[in-house]
């Protein structure tokens, strides 16, 4: 990775400039989550340092091979490169996708051919690589990249694919946390790992805070809850997922198989409540939805899918502004995409969006001859 960096200037404004002249992120992008950091946005690369606001993208479940069961990509790979080609037009701070790269895990599909696996994530890395060589791009694992119960086994092989399932990375004084969501769902076959990822939670979030850290954001694939954040494990609960498939037949998933179980979400949520964590993003469930845990000051923003939708939305990603005080963001489909982002202009009513329950009404009225601008 070849990596040029400036030093870090008072502005006019009083605000603190990017004085950085040159990051490629475009070589080596698939080992850039090494030893439980990021190249290139850590806090020896200046950013953790407050520069001003920024805006990135939020992508999930680009999920290579689900639309049609395994047999090709091709659906996929059409739409990612859609998220591509507006994510080089938008130029965010960085990009993240939300876990579920692809869709074969051999172990979830054992009766199938394992060398598709290989053939996905060669398919998802091409398409990617065509993303601007200034923007990085960090991945989080899913179930679909590790295996709904993982094993040392699946993570390595995550590992040597995309690099750490863990690690934190600084982005102008934001402290960004990445979870391996999947020990959390099930840690029955990891659990030591588990333990570890979890002690190691406390000690980011520990370090985010006692560095000042404007805010610090967690990602990762699953949801943290649905409904409320004290949902339990009764179907009837949280209801289900609905959905109809090619043959016209409708299937019923239990939303408790997107979500996280209330013990491990809980230990989760009070460590984000101790250390003033205010924001989780995740995918999994491929519709969207934005839920607020006042109890611990956590709003839960789960994105829909680059790919497959089993909702009414389309497929797209969120932007995100971040301010100072807090930040706004907004779901678009690729054909509602803005084409730039104003980070002068501020919008109360998506302030955290506490009151919402549902982003994906994504008209946007602000368009200025064929430009949107978010
Ligand atoms: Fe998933």
């Amino acid at each position: 990775m070849k990596k040029k960096i400036g030093v870090v200037v008072d502005g006019n404004n009083g605000e603190m400039v990017n004085a950085i002249t040159t990051r490629d992120f475009g070589n080596d992008r698939w080992v850039a989550a090494s030893q439980r950091r990021f190249n290139g946005l850590g806090e020896t690369e200046g950013e953790s340092v407050w520069r001003g606001s920024f805006f990135f993208a939020q992508l999930a479940d680009t999920q290579f091979g689900a639309i049609e069961q395994n047999l090709t990509d091709a659906p996929e790979i059409e739409l990612a490169t859609k998220a591509i080609e507006t994510l080089n037009k938008l130029q965010p701070k960085y990009a993240i996708i939300c876990g579920d790269l692809v869709n074969h895990v051999p172990e979830m599909y054992p009766k199938e051919d394992p060398n598709i696996r290989n053939l996905q994530v060669a398919n998802f890395k091409k398409v990617m690589e065509k993303l601007d060589c200034k923007i990085p791009l960090v991945c989080v694992c899913g179930n679909h990249d590790v295996d709904n119960s993982p094993t040392s086994h699946t993570i390595s092989r995550y590992v040597s694919e995309f690099g750490d399932d863990y690690f934190t990375f600084w982005t102008g004084g934001v402290c960004n946390i990445v979870l391996n969501s999947n020990t959390y769902y099930d840690p029955a076959n990891c659990q030591d790992y588990h333990n570890a990822q979890h002690l190691w939670l406390e000690e980011e979030l520990k370090s985010a805070r006692a560095a000042n850290a404007q805010h610090i954001m967690v990602f990762c694939h699953h949801p943290l809850w649905l409904v409320h954040p004290n949902e339990t494990e009764d179907p009837e609960e949280i209801g289900f997922l609905e959905f109809t498939v090619k043959s016209g037949a409708v299937i019923k998933i239990p939303n408790t198989y997107f979500h996280i179980e209330k013990e491990r979400r809980l230990q989760i949520l009070s460590l984000m409540k101790k250390y003033n964590a205010k924001y989780v993003f995740s995918g999994h469930w491929h519709k969207n939805l934005i839920v607020k845990s006042e109890e611990h000051d956590v709003t839960n923003y789960v994105t829909s899918a680059v790919g497959l939708q089993l909702g009414g939305d389309k497929p797209g990603y969120r932007l995100v502004k971040v301010f100072d005080d807090d930040i706004e963001q907004e779901y678009f489909s690729f054909e509602e995409m803005p084409t730039s982002v104003d980070l002068t202009k501020r919008n109360s009513k998506t302030l955290n969006n506490s009151d919402s329950c549902c982003s994906s009404n994504s008209t946007c009225s602000r368009k200025q001859s064929n430009e949107i601008i978010f």
